[in-house]
């Protein structure tokens, strides 16, 4: 048999509307839709295309194997190597069979998203494609509706999961700034940013473009609330005085 190929199909940053044409197109051609889960929960990608799945389409779920319990950092690579290793090996066994699979990515599938580890495992034996989507840092600036960057602007992306001092030094050596995996990490953010001098202009937005959307400014943010899907956003002020 010839051999399925393996889409990472980006589904943008959770409004349907801003699933692209190619990403409908494609999923509406694989038999086999695969999705990263978190236990008991459905994925927000999974969500963004309910619409587009239908009788025709088997479902493939991937479930973490772990979500907010405290595991210390080595156990936790290796539970997630595992995970990566066998989740390559279910969606492989389908494409042996001459299927095509469609994985859903939240966002753009290679701007910090997990296909890149499939797909790492995968791009050796068999046809692996990418198909962006809309990133949350995007989907995020539209939210504030301010220039993100312009003209010479260094635009930096930076994780929460950064240690506070290095959040510090980063932002305060930035033009304009997202930080994504804001969440319970919101508090260490914010006190980086304010260090940095760049507390004034920062904005927080929780669930860019999807129902209960929130943007407010970091400073007024409440950090036990903040869900995963936030990030902040810094706009450079050189769009602005323009
Ligand atoms: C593992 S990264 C995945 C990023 C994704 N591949 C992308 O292109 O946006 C997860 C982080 O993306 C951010 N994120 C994703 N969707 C979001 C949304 N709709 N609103 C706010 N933040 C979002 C959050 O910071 C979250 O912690």
């Amino acid at each position: 048999v010839t051999l399925g190929r393996c889409f990472g199909i980006g589904v943008g940053p959770g409004d349907p509307e801003l699933l692209t044409l190619k990403a409908a197109r494609v999923l509406a051609a694989c038999p086999v839709v695969a999705s990263f889960h978190a236990r008991g929960r459905l994925s927000n990608a999974r969500r963004v295309v309910e619409q587009h799945l239908g009788p025709q389409h088997e479902e493939l779920e991937l479930i973490y194997p772990v979500t907010t319990e405290r595991v210390d950092a080595d156990r936790y690579e290796t539970l997630l190597i595992d995970f990566y290793d066998e989740s390559a090996k279910r969606v492989a066994e389908v494409l042996d069979a001459g299927t095509d699979v469609a994985v859903l990515c939240e966002g753009d599938p290679l701007f910090y998203g997990s296909f890149m580890y499939l797909q790492n495992r995968l791009a050796g034996r068999y046809a692996t494609e990418i198909v962006p989507g809309v990133p949350s840092a995007v989907a995020g600036a539209a939210a504030v509706g301010v220039p993100l960057a312009a003209r010479d602007d260094v635009l930096t992306v930076l994780s929460g999961t950064l240690a506070a001092d290095e959040l510090a030094h980063r932002v305060a050596d930035a033009d304009a700034v997202v930080i994504l995996k804001v969440g319970r990490n919101l508090d260490k953010v914010r006190a980086a940013v304010r260090e940095a001098g760049r507390l004034d202009g920062a904005f927080y937005v929780a669930r860019a473009t999807m129902a209960g959307e929130i943007v407010a400014p970091l400073a007024d943010a409440d950090a036990d609330a903040a869900p995963y899907f936030s990030l902040v956003v810094i706009p450079s002020v050189v769009g602005r005085r323009r």
